[in-house]
């Protein structure tokens, strides 16, 4: 009788991370060693490759792997490397991880131009959880794991091994425990989420709260769902298409402008308010006369003590005090000030900034408004950050013009939040709409022009400022100057 056979468990092999062309885009590389990437007719250069980087290059098609990069040499692997990083920045790749090149595990999607696959050192000790921000969803066939935390999200391709590993996540787990799971995720994987922030390492050292072991303060105050909301409802920390892009035209008809009319009795009140129509109060006048202005008269830039005026009358603090909340056993200080527009809670979260284009009495540059001093404060913001901050106002209006000014409405997210739960992003939003109208009605008092942006780029701004995006960043734009008696 022959013995049994013991069956070999099967030794898994290596996981490759690769970096690979999005399928919309094609390599153009032309006789003189110049290449451009080509996506629907346009084309962006990429510079110059030697004939061998350009035949290497090809495989970005279906995968190159990065660590292979090292072993083309010197030349050939600075040169692709360049290429590559050269193709990220423009959001032109994805990153696959697998065990073969048919065989993704899961493939990641940069949302932001920086993004590079990392792998921060694990030891088997430390201790994982998931993020209370990541979550999976269905888009279109794939299932994606994504996070308003994360510079990239995850396409998952093997959902059954991924998801059961997220799952356990739910609650902290030791490395070590985790590998010892049958099909725990790799080592490389576990890395690029902990990169990505979908997984973090519990910091001990603040407590063992799975919320306040995640991040710092200011994070610990956002809410998932408001993290989110501002991640995603506007420019910078995200790959999707963005605007009045009216994706289901063809689709579904466009809502009418005015409401059809209820069908019961109508009470006509035109004749009822003489006051409108006979003799109107200074303030029906200015709301009259309010129209956003996109185009400005650069021959008549606003001045210095125009803007004074239109800062003191919209946002100066006019008072400052502290009232103890009125828990049962001794509440917080909290400490107040009072500006000429309403804010809920008297919270008052939002800061204003502005880039100078062009004001008679003012250098150009990037300035903060003080509100308690009432003065403007230099900020030390990068010539090229700012120029594409006021090229992004522009193009939000239509325009290929600066704005004279334009000023960038800050929240301070955790002035909100601290107090506030479930409902301080929306809070935020009402107030920046308050604030937007109380600039519209300043400034057309004051003969100025104005026009609100619904956009900002968050990253950018929090490039420019050096604050990150979840501390104090941009819930709106507004550009300012002297309109063109005609053109608007
Ligand atoms: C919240 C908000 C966001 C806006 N965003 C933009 C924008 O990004 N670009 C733009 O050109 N106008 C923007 N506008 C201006 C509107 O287009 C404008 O108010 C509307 O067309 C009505 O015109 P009026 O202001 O001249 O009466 C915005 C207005 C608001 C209130």
């Amino acid at each position: 009788m022959r013995p049994p056979t013991t069956k070999k468990r099967q030794k898994p092999g290596r996981v490759i991370l690769s970096a690979r062309l999005n399928s919309y885009v094609e390599l153009d590389l032309r006789a003189d060693g110049t290449i451009a990437a080509a996506i629907d007719g346009d084309a962006i250069g990429l510079g110059k490759l030697s004939a061998r980087a350009a035949k290497r290059a090809q495989d970005l098609k279906s995968g190159l792997p990065l660590d292979s990069l090292a072993a083309e040499g010197p030349d050939i692997g600075d040169e692709i490397e360049r290429l590559v990083r050269r193709l990220a920045m423009h959001g032109l790749l994805e990153f696959p991880l697998g065990r073969s090149r048919d065989d993704d595990e899961v493939v990641i999607e940069p949302q932001v131009p920086n993004y590079w696959p990392r792998m921060p050192q694990l030891d088997e000790a430390d201790m994982l959880a998931l993020s209370r921000f990541a979550y999976m969803r269905r888009r279109g066939n794939d299932m994606i794991l994504e996070s308003p935390l994360a510079a990239a999200l995850f396409r998952i391709c093997n959902p059954k091994k991924i998801a059961v590993a997220l799952a356990l996540l739910s609650t902290p787990q030791p490395i070590k425990q985790l590998r010892q799971q049958d099909d725990s995720p790799g080592h490389e994987l576990l890395a690029l989420l902990v990169d990505c922030r979908i997984v973090f390492k519990i910091d001990s050292a603040r407590g063992d709260g799975l919320r306040t072991g995640e991040g710092d303060d200011n994070l610990v105050l956002w809410d998932f769902h408001d993290l989110l909301f501002h991640a995603r409802s506007t420019l910078g920390r995200h790959a999707n298409p963005v605007g009045g892009l009216c994706p289901y035209a063809g689709l579904i008809a466009p809502l009418p402008a005015v409401r059809p009319a209820w069908t019961g009795k109508k009470i006509e009140l035109g004749n009822i308010s003489p006051a409108v129509s006979e003799e109107i109060s200074a303030v029906t006048k200015v709301l009259r006369d309010r129209h956003s202005t996109r185009i400005f008269d650069d021959q008549r830039p606003i001045t210095l003590s125009e803007l004074a005026r239109l800062l003191e009358s919209v946002a100066r603090i006019r008072a400052r005090w502290e009232n103890t909340l009125d828990f049962t056993d001794g509440g917080p200080v909290v400490s107040f000030a009072s500006r000429p527009y309403p804010s809920g809670g008297a919270s008052y979260p939002l800061e204003l900034y502005l880039a100078v284009n062009k004001c008679d009495g003012l250098a150009s540059g990037f300035y903060h408004y003080d509100a308690d001093i009432h003065a403007l404060v230099p900020i030390d913001a990068r010539k090229e950050e700012l120029e594409a901050h006021v090229a992004g106002a522009a193009l939000a209006m239509g325009s290929h013009v600066a704005p004279q000014i334009l000023i960038t409405i800050a929240a301070r997210f955790g002035r909100v939040s601290w107090k506030y739960s479930s409902i301080a992003y929306a809070l935020i939003l009402k107030d920046v709409g308050v604030l937007m109208q109380t600039l519209y009605v300043v400034l057309t008092d004051l003969g100025l022009g104005g026009c609100a942006i619904g956009t900002a780029d968050i990253s950018l701004f929090a490039n420019m400022t050096g604050l990150e995006f979840h501390v104090e960043g941009p819930v709106g734009q507004f550009a300012l100057g002297r309109g063109l008696p005609q053109a608007d």
